[in-house]
């Protein structure tokens, strides 16, 4: 049988940039070679994209086909192309993208491989879009009666907001101030004083133009791994011990001390109520192929909280995500061809819909 062409699609312009650079050795590890043939695609830093190994400078892997986006580097090597430049297209069955943050899991990158006609791991557009944005997620959890912390939004020039008096009046202190729609904990806040509030949202607005503030649980970090098309699966729930007050972007990527508890030692009960709640929450948000939803467990309440959910997790071999599915018994190579099979389904399924219709 012919091998599946896989396109691992990497890198980025986010602050996690090196993040999927990790994530892609991995993978790239795990993807059996008498099954699949490998193409790397590297989007650096600039956001140009390299075919091939990639230390390739840009020219070797983008020849200038000007098909259909010239004003996007490296898109037109994505397109389906005339027979005449054929030779340049990528030879490539399914994408595995994991770029994470923005341009690479907010749903830009996803339309981009619609646009294409590619088959893609992960989310699609919309529920990429959906995840990376805290806000929407929240209203889209709350109106679905799944519970979230409550918080307020503030839109740059939100002028009578920023004071912040009537926030601190709704929601009381200590605070979470965070951009609406970034990932690795940048631009966040932990406010314990009212006369801080102001300060930690123009911070935030420098990244966005979307802020949420949020009222601060006293929390443990627990997160579920989830898998699956038609019938979504959840793993094991994991927890997060940062190695300082709060899982900032230092314990994230710069201190050693974070620690990974897989499975989180929680009660029965309220790890069956995670699991359910991650399904529940992959369904609202629009998740499809994989998605790591993340829950606040208040300490003195024990109530769980959804956070967010993830569309695109870290995925190295200790990432949470894998992780978790090791502990339910799904093994790190296992977990990448479900992913691929699982993308192609969707691609099969997407082509067997009509696209005209008529009414005689
Ligand atoms: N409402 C909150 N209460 C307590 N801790 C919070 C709250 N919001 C965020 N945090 C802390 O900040 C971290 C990052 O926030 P999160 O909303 O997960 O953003 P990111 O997408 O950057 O991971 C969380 O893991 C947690 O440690
Ligand atoms: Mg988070």
């Amino acid at each position: 049988m012919a091998k599946l062409r896989v396109g691992l699609l990497f890198g980025g312009r986010s602050v996690e940039h090196e993040v999927s650079i990790a994530s892609a050795t991995a993978i790239l590890r795990a993807l059996d070679p008498a099954r699949y043939d490998v193409t790397l695609v590297a989007v650096d830093h600039e956001g140009r994209w390299h075919a091939g190994s990639p230390a390739l400078p840009p020219e070797a892997a983008v020849r200038g086909d000007e098909v259909m986006l010239p004003a996007i580097p490296g898109v037109q090597a994505l397109l389906p192309t005339p027979k005449s430049v054929g030779d340049r297209t990528l030879p490539i069955d399914v994408f595995f993208p994991i770029i994470h943050g923005t341009g690479g899991e907010d749903g830009s990158l996803q339309g981009l491989l619609e646009l294409a006609g590619a088959a893609y791991v992960g989310a699609g557009v919309l529920g990429s879009a959906v995840q990376m944005d805290k806000d929407v997620t929240k209203r889209l959890l709350a109106a679905a009666g799944l519970p979230v912390v409550p918080g307020v939004v503030v839109r740059a020039g939100d002028a009578e907001r920023n004071g912040g008096a009537g926030i601190v009046r709704e929601l009381g202190l200590p605070l979470f101030v965070k951009p609406a729609d970034l990932g690795s904990s940048v631009g966040i806040t932990k406010v314990k004083r009212a006369e801080d509030l102001a300060p930690a949202v123009a911070h935030a607005l420098r990244f966005t133009r979307k802020v949420l503030v949020e009222k601060a649980v006293d929390a443990r970090e627990i997160e579920v791994a989830v898998l699956g098309g038609a019938r979504p699966e959840a793993s094991v729930p994991g927890e997060i011990v940062p190695s300082r007050e709060w899982y900032d972007y230092a314990a994230k990527y710069v201190d050693d001390g974070t620690e990974l508890l897989v499975p989180a030692p929680l009660p029965e009960a309220i790890a069956a109520e995670a699991r359910r709640l991650a399904l529940e929450a992959f369904r609202v948000v629009e998740g499809e192929g994989l998605a790591r939803v993340d829950f606040f467990l208040d300490r003195t309440t024990q109530r769980l909280f959804v956070n967010e959910v993830n569309s695109l997790p870290g995925f190295t071999e200790v990432s949470m995500f894998p992780r978790l599915w090791m502990a339910t018994g799904l093994t790190y190579p296992a977990l990448i061809d479900r992913l691929i099979e699982l993308a192609l389904e969707r691609a099969r399924a997407r082509a067997a819909l009509e696209t005209s219709y008529s009414t005689k």
